[in-house]
């Protein structure tokens, strides 16, 4: 199933995504949630606080992995997304400490086997259940830049041009690294359902490529087509250039009636 949600809005996307991760630790409420930094999912983490607050939504089970993290940052750097996590999610909830997975920016001798550590803890933990994902402008998933083998594992990566662009925009003037660690888009096709979500215009074209366009290690966000289980959850603006809108707009209404979704994931 690639289910594609077309919101009017980003706050009702990220309202209806939060609604469906609720759901789903109401369902599993030992799940094992992926988590993923950049601007786009901040909406749907404080509907998950705002949840916790007031219907107290319950994370004392739930586990938290991360998709990617920055290289070479000075440890007490506000970019790390460890830092982000925490302060948009992690010190709102009731989560166990022993229950976050984060990944760190490790020294450069032990990167390659805390890569394979991370493998073996998320296969240890019985793998990740629900990941929630954004998409990169220039396509990428995590930080699997345009290019990465599709079966690729959690690495480290070289960051490109655009990417580090986009991101020094937001980087509180620190320089932006060359280096990150990432899930591979192997490791990320392993967690048994993808929520991806895009909103905003400048998001539209690499939707569309991702979504409709030919399976690419160019185009990386598009393996998520091979992957039985996906839902992608998008505001108009970011779902403008797919040719097939009218016939998700029908799927999607079987499955959901105002803020409740009707799937079993
Ligand atoms: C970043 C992150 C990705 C994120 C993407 C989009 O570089 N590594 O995990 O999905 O870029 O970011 P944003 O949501 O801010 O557009």
């Amino acid at each position: 199933m690639m289910l594609v949600l077309i919101t009017e809005t980003s706050e009702e996307g990220s309202r209806k995504a939060g609604s469906l991760v609720a759901q789903t630790i109401m369902q599993t409420p030992a799940l094992r949630l992926g988590l993923a930094a950049g601007n786009t999912p901040i909406g749907l983490y404080r509907n998950l606080v705002d949840l916790h607050r007031t219907t107290h939504l319950d994370f004392s089970r739930v586990r938290l992995f991360s998709l990617d993290e920055f290289i070479g940052l000075r440890s007490d750097s506000p970019n790390h997304y460890r830092v982000f996590y925490h302060q948009h999610l992690i010190d709102h909830l009731n989560i166990e400490p022993a229950h976050l997975h984060l990944l760190s920016g490790p020294a450069e001798q032990g990167i390659a086997s805390s890569c394979v550590s991370y493998e073996r803890l998320i296969q240890n933990q019985g793998g990740i259940d629900l990941q929630i994902l954004g998409i990169g402008r220039n396509g990428h998933l995590g930080f699997n830049e345009p290019g990465s083998s599709l079966n690729s594992r959690t690495r480290r990566i070289l960051l490109s041009a655009s990417t580090k662009q986009n991101l020094g925009r937001v980087f509180y003037g620190e320089p932006v690294p060359e280096w990150a660690v990432t899930m591979g888009l192997g490791t990320i096709r392993e967690a048994r359902t993808l929520l991806l979500l895009a909103f905003g215009a400048h998001k539209a074209e690499v939707v569309a490529k991702a979504v409709e366009g030919p399976l690419s290690a160019f185009t990386p966000a598009s393996s998520i087509q091979l992957h039985p289980s996906v839902v992608l959850v998008l505001d108009r603006e970011a779902a403008g250039s797919l040719t097939n809108q009218e016939y998700y707009r029908q799927q999607s209404s079987q499955v959901m009636k105002g803020d409740q979704w009707f799937l079993e994931l």
